[in-house]
C-alpha cells in the first residue's frame, strides 16, 4: 500500500514515520509513505500557496494551482488509474474503523492536508473523492488527521503488526470496546486482579471478558451497541 501525502509541512510526517511500528512497516516494505510539499509545485515566483477569499472574510484560502499540480505529479508518476483522494476537513464524514478497513484494500491513497481557512472549492470538485473528519473539533491543519488515517489503515495491512499485537487487538471487534487488561503484580496499591483471570479456566475468562466488553460499551458508547454482533442471550441483557 502506498500513501501519498500533499502538505505544506512535510517534517511533521518524517518524525512520525521514523519510529516504532510505522518505521518497521516502511522498512519491511509493507507500506510506502511519500510526502510532497505543495509549495514546491507553486508556479508563483514567491512560491505563494494561499490568497484572500473572494467575497471577503477572515483568513486565507489555499489556491488551487499548487495542489492540482502536486496531484497530477503523483498520479502520473505512479500511473494511478482510479485515484482515491482523501481531503482532511472538519466538514467531512467522521472517520471510523470500518472506513479504515475499506481503505486498507487500496493500492494507492492520496491525502490532502489543508491549512488556513481551507482550500479552494474547485479542488474538491476536481480531485477529492472522500472528505474525512477525525472528530467534531477543529485543528489547525490536516496533518495530524492524515497521520491518524495512515496509522489506522496501516495497522490493518497484513504483516504490519506482529502476530501477537494483531491477535490481542480487540477494541471495535464486533463493535464492542475492549475488556480491561491486567498484568503483574497481582496486587497493586491494595487493588487486586479479578480472581477469574487467575483461575486458568479459559471458558470463564472468555465469558468474563465478553461481559466486561458489553458492560463498558453500554456505559460509554451506547451508540455502538446497536451495530454490535451479540448473541440472543446478550441482546436480552442489553435490552434490560
Ligand atoms: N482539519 C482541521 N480539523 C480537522 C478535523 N477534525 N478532521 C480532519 N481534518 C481537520
Amino acid at each position: 500500500m502506498r500513501f501519498h501525502v500533499m502538505t505544506l509541512f512535510p517534517s511533521i510526517f518524517e518524525a512520525y514515520m521514523n519510529e516504532s511500528i510505522m518505521k518497521k512497516a516502511i522498512e519491511s516494505e509493507k507500506i510506502e509513505v511519500n510526502i510532497y510539499n505543495i509549495r514546491d509545485f507553486s508556479t508563483n515566483k514567491h512560491k505563494k500557496v494561499d490568497d484572500y477569499p473572494f467575497g471577503g472574510g477572515a483568513g486565507m484560502v489555499m489556491t488551487p494551482q499548487p495542489i492540482y499540480d502536486t496531484y497530477k505529479h503523483i498520479v502520473q508518476k505512479y500511473n494511478i488509474q482510479n485515484p482515491r483522494v482523501i481531503y482532511l476537513t472538519p466538514k467531512g464524514k467522521v472517520f471510523n474503523q470500518s472506513m479504515a478497513q475499506e481503505f486498507s484494500s487500496e493500492e494507492d491513497i492520496i491525502l490532502l492536508c489543508g491549512h488556513y481557512e481551507g482550500i479552494d472549492e474547485r479542488i474538491i470538485d476536481l480531485i477529492v473523492t472522500h472528505e474525512i473528519s477525525i472528530g467534531d473539533y477543529v485543528l489547525t491543519g490536516g496533518e495530524l488527521p492524515a497521520l491518524i488515517v495512515i496509522d489506522s489503515i496501516s495497522r490493518l495491512i497484513p504483516g504490519v503488526l506482529g502476530q501477537e499485537e494483531s491477535f490481542t487487538e480487540e477494541t471495535f471487534k464486533d463493535n464492542l470496546l475492549e475488556y480491561p487488561q491486567y498484568t503483574r503484580p497481582r496486587e497493586f496499591m491494595g487493588h487486586t486482579v479479578p480472581d477469574v483471570l487467575l483461575s486458568g479456566n479459559h471458558k470463564m475468562i472468555d465469558e468474563w471478558r465478553r461481559n466486561k466488553s458489553i458492560e463498558i460499551t453500554l456505559k460509554r458508547r451506547p451508540d455502538l451497541i446497536k451495530e454490535a454482533k451479540l448473541t440472543d442471550k446478550e441482546k436480552k441483557y442489553v435490552e434490560k
